[in-house]
């Protein structure tokens, strides 16, 4: 069975760069492994991230990253099981997205999403509208 987990959290302020690329390096590689997709996204001093897979695979994993300390306040958005995997045509592997042009290129594929009827896209749609009018 499948499902996904969606959440918003805080940056660790102190986080430096290069910190922030093994992160994501790391992410990448360990989710390309264990057929893990979906996407992280850094926007400004927030984190948003979608993970679809395996239901025991994408609840071990969401409890790592609860606990990791280079984020912090995560705020749950979505936790259900699901059909099908929204993020699979991404063929790049799992997608990481750290400058605004790309998280318009984002939106452009969930609205894509939309049109299909895929599952979730409405909401996926609305919180990355709402981090995109943060601020
Ligand atoms: C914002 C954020 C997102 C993360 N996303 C993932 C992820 O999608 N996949 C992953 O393997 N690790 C992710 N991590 C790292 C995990 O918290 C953890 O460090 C990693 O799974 C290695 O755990 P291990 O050393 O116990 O195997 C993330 C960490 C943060 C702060």
């Amino acid at each position: 069975m499948l499902k996904s987990i969606c959440y918003k959290s805080q940056v660790k302020p102190t986080l430096s760069i290069l910190e922030f690329e093994s992160l994501f390096n790391q992410t990448q590689t360990s989710n390309d492994k264990s057929n893990i997709t979906g996407v992280l996204v850094k926007s400004k001093d927030i984190f948003f991230q979608i993970i679809e897979g395996d239901v025991a695979t994408i609840d071990s994993l969401f409890e790592k990253i609860k606990k990791d300390n280079r984020h912090s306040d995560i705020i749950e958005l979505l936790n259900k099981p699901i059909s099908q995997l929204s993020f699979k045509a991404f063929d790049t592997g799992y997608t990481l997205i750290d400058d605004i042009d790309e998280l318009y290129g984002l939106q452009i594929y969930i609205t894509d999403l939309q049109n299909n009827h895929f599952e979730n896209s409405t909401l996926f749609l609305k919180i990355i509208e709402d981090l995109l009018t943060t601020d």
